[in-house]
This record gives structure tokens, C-alpha cells and sequence, in this order.
């Protein structure tokens, strides 16, 4: 069968363009080839038309709300599988057999402790200073703690050496990180422990008091770790391809994407969603004032936890949490008020033209932070938890992309529009 072209009409010079198709029919016009045939390029403010690479990772249709992980649909994830699972499918293509989930579970658990060293680092770190930057700069480190993720030319083996390394010691810094700023002494990995139930007790337990572990609540960040372990190519994820494709290691490609997760309209949207909510709360003006707030042209206040580039509905992964979030707080018996004005909030939102005419949903955020707040997990610690959920997506995409033919450094290009030629003035000529 022909492949299908597409014919772009330059001023009455008409240029054939390939089309290639994505699996599940997503269509793509291939122009890397225009520049070079016509001296122009195209121009895509944020990327929202965008493909930047072929991807067999995850797939998203954001007008029917679908989101799988290596074809398997993350409803089905959330109710079988744990992150650990999960997050081999991701980095290795495939569900691991007892004996590979077996091997991955024992090298996370070897690489769980943290290295004398990295531990003395935290003494130097202001006590104001966010989470996020902390873990930015303590993932970059850890690639002095592995030199040989330096090498360029690493085999598989080294790599995936490198991503338990990443994936395990991650959730040991995080732990620390809240230890250091609420002055208490570091807790130990427990081998015995699962990777989510070792979270929890470096995190809540105390020097000769265990915290104990409530099988719920594992389930519970299980859950969340699993629905934020990919999302095709976000932001964070496309700096991770993009630093990584000048063959940086993955630990300073992740870190560089940590800082991406950090901003208020990507990860850090559930830091802000709670502190939104409690503004709500405190200010008792009820959420219309805030949708009215959210809605007017001239302010520059969004409705945190709602909208996404991709979903023009329900993100999926909203729904799956917020049925997570009722189970949790039955559990534990609690009235939240924060829970109550969240469905107020959606309610209202979802009601109101501005966000209908949009195709505004609460996105993964909205809900999660009260799953956070009830595991008893502060505020600023919410981004923290997304990046821990998000390492397999970034792993596996920064793997895919140095194995992409032939490798190439990724490299936008852009319209100038600055000053044309213009000559030096000297300092006393100039006004
Ligand atoms: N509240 C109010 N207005 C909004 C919102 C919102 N949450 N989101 C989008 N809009 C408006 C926006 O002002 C624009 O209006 P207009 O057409 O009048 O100019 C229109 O909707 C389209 O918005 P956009 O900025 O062009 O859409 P985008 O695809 O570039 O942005 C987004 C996506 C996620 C950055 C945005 O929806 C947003 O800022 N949401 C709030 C922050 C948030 O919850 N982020 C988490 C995203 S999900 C987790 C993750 O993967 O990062």
C-alpha cells in the first residue's frame, strides 16, 4: 500500500511530506525534512501540536480519557499491581515473571541505605529551602556516588544498575528530607518492608518507636505512586529526553526533570490545590468567590488541579483517586473539610460555562493531596511524592531515547525576532 503524503503548497511550490501512523491511528506529518527542502520550519508555541519522538511507552487518548502503560489500562494497574511491578513495566517493556520482580525487588532493597556522605550533605542545607530543590540536587549528586553512570557508552547492565539505584534511593532521600526539616534523626531502610511500606517508616517512625504500618494506607500510596508513574511527554518527562539527548547521565537528566515537575502548572499543582483549599477554607467565602476569581480575564489566579494540555475530559487518573480518597477517609472515619470544599469546588466548576466551553476537569492533582494529608504526608512534600511516582515514566523514556536510530541531540529551532545588525556604541555615545 502507498504511504499516505501530505502536500504543502509554499507560494505555489507544493512539497510532499511522509505521513506516519501511531498504533492506535494517531496521525503524524512528518517534517523533518522541510527545512532542508524549503528553508522554512514550523512554529508550535509550547509544543501542543508537537511530536517529538516515536514512543512505544504509554499511550493517551485525552478525548476519551485513556491512559495506558505499555497497553495495560491503569484502572487495571491500580486494582492488581503495586509500584514496584508497575514500574518494571515501564523501565523493561514488559510485566516482570515472579523470578524478575523477585531479583528487581531485592537490588531496591540493596540500594535503599544512603552513602555516609550523602547524609552529611544535609547538613549544609538552609532549613527554608523547598523539597524539590533538595532533591533536584541531591539526585544530580548522586551520579559522584556512581561514576560509572558517567560513561557515555554504558551497557544496559550499568543503566539498569543506575535506574534501581535512582528508584531506590530516592524514596530514602525524600524521607530524609522531611527527617531534616522537622529536626529529627534519620530512620533507616527495613529490608523487610515493602518499597511503599519502607516510604512510611523512614518517613513516621521514631528512634525506638516503629511507626506501624497500615496495610490501607500502602494500598493507598501504592495507588497514587502507580497513576503518577508515566505520562507520555509531559513537561518533566520531554526535559528528561531532552537533557538526557546530549548524553547526560540519568541522574542529572532526572534531576533536571524534577525541577520541570517543580512549577505550579505541572507537579506542583498539588502543593498548590491543598494551599488553595485551605485558603478557602480559612477566608470562609465558600468557592463560588474563588471559581469567580479563577474565571475573570484580567487575573492571573487558575483553578489549580483543573485543565490539561491533553484531556478534553475526566483525566482518568482523577477519577480512580478521588474513589480512593472517599475509601480512605470512611477508613480513618474523618470529617475534612478540605475533601467537602474540593467537591464543592468541582461541582461548581464543573457547572460553570467558562469551564465547560473549555473542557476544564479536575486533572490527577485535584484530589491527591487530600490522600496525602490523610497518610499524614505536609504540604510542601506533595511535589516530593510525584516525582518519587514519576521516576519509572522518566527512567523508561530517557532508556528509550538513547536506544532511538540514529541519536540525535535534541534541538529546537526558533523565529528571531530581536534587534536586525546594528553596530557597537561606545559607552559615552551611548543614552
Ligand atoms: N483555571 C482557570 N482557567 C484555566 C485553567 C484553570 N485551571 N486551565 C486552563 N485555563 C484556561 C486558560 O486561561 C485559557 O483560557 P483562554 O482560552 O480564555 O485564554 C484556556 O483555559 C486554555 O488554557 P491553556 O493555558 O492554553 O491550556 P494549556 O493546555 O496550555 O495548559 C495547564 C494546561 C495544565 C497548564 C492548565 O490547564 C493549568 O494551568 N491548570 C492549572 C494547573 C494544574 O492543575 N496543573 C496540573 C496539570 S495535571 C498534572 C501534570 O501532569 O502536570
Amino acid at each position: 500500500m502507498a504511504q499516505e503524503r501530505a502536500k504543502l503548497d509554499l507560494n505555489g511550490t507544493v512539497v510532499e511530506l511522509p505521513i506516519l501512523d501511531g498504533v492506535e491511528g494517531e496521525k503524524a506529518i512528518d517534517i523533518s525534512e522541510l527545512r532542508a527542502k524549503t528553508s522554512y520550519i514550523t512554529l508550535d508555541h509550547g509544543y501542543a501540536n508537537t511530536g517529538s519522538c516515536l514512543s512505544g511507552v504509554t499511550f493517551i487518548d485525552g478525548e476519551k480519557g485513556i491512559l495506558r502503560y505499555r497497553g495495560i489500562p491503569i484502572e487495571e494497574l491500580a486494582v492488581h499491581s503495586t509500584f514496584v511491578e508497575t514500574s518494571y513495566l515501564l523501565i523493561h517493556g514488559k510485566l516482570p515473571t515472579q523470578a524478575e520482580r523477585d531479583e528487581f525487588s531485592r537490588a531496591l532493597t540493596k540500594h535503599a541505605p544512603l552513602h555516609e556522605d550523602v547524609k552529611h550533605i544535609f547538613d549544609g542545607i538552609p532549613d527554608e529551602t523547598h523539597p524539590m530543590a533538595i532533591l533536584s540536587a541531591m539526585v544530580s549528586i548522586l551520579s559522584g556516588f556512581h561514576p560509572a553512570s558517567l560513561d557515555p557508552r554504558q551497557d544496559e547492565a550499568q543503566i539498569n544498575e543506575n535506574a534501581s539505584q535512582l528508584l531506590s534511593k530516592v524514596r530514602t532521600i525524600a524521607a530524609y528530607i522531611y527527617k531534616k526539616s522537622i529536626g529529627e534523626p534519620f530512620i533507616p531502610p527495613d529490608d523487610h518492608l515493602s518499597y511503599c511500606a519502607n516510604f512510611l517508616h523512614m518517613m513516621f517512625s521514631k528512634p525506638k518507636k516503629d511507626y506501624p504500618v497500615d496495610e490501607d494506607v500502602v494500598r493507598a500510596l501504592n495507588l497514587l505512586l502507580i497513576l503518577h508513574a508515566d505520562h507520555e511527554q509531559n513537561c518533566s518527562t520531554a526535559t528528561v529526553r531532552l537533557v538526557g539527548s546530549s548524553r547526560t547521565n540519568l541522574f542529572a537528566s532526572v534531576a533536571a526533570g524534577i525541577c520541570a515537575l517543580w512549577g505550579p502548572w505541572h507537579g506542583g499543582a498539588n502543593q498548590e490545590v491543598m494551599e488553595m483549599l485551605e485558603r478557602i477554607h480559612k477566608s470562609g467565602k465558600g468557592v463560588q468567590e474563588h471559581i469567580r476569581v479563577a474565571t475573570d480575564p484580567k487575573s492571573p489566579v487558575r483553578l489549580s488541579g483543573f485543565g490539561h494540555r491533553v484531556y478534553k475530559t475526566y483525566d482518568p487518573r482523577a477519577k480512580v483517586i478521588k474513589e480512593a480518597c472517599h475509601r480512605l477517609v470512611e477508613k480513618f472515619g474523618v470529617h475534612d473539610p478540605l475533601l467537602e470544599i474540593a467537591l464543592k469546588l468541582e461541582a461548581a466548576a464543573l457547572k460553570h460555562e467558562f469551564f465547560i466551553s473549555r473542557k476544564l476537569y479536575p486533572n490527577v492533582d485535584f484530589y491527591s493531596g487530600i490522600i496525602y494529608k490523610l497518610i499524614g504526608i505536609p504540604t510542601n512534600m506533595f511535589t516530593v511524592m510525584f516525582a518519587i511516582g514519576r521516576l519509572p515514566g522518566w527512567i523508561a523514556h530517557w532508556k528509550e531515547m538513547r536506544e532511538t536510530k540514529p541519536p540525535r541531540i535534541g534541538r529546537p529551532r526558533q523565529i528571531y525576532i530581536g534587534n536586525r545588525k546594528a553596530d557597537y556604541v561606545d559607552m559615552k555615545d551611548r543614552k
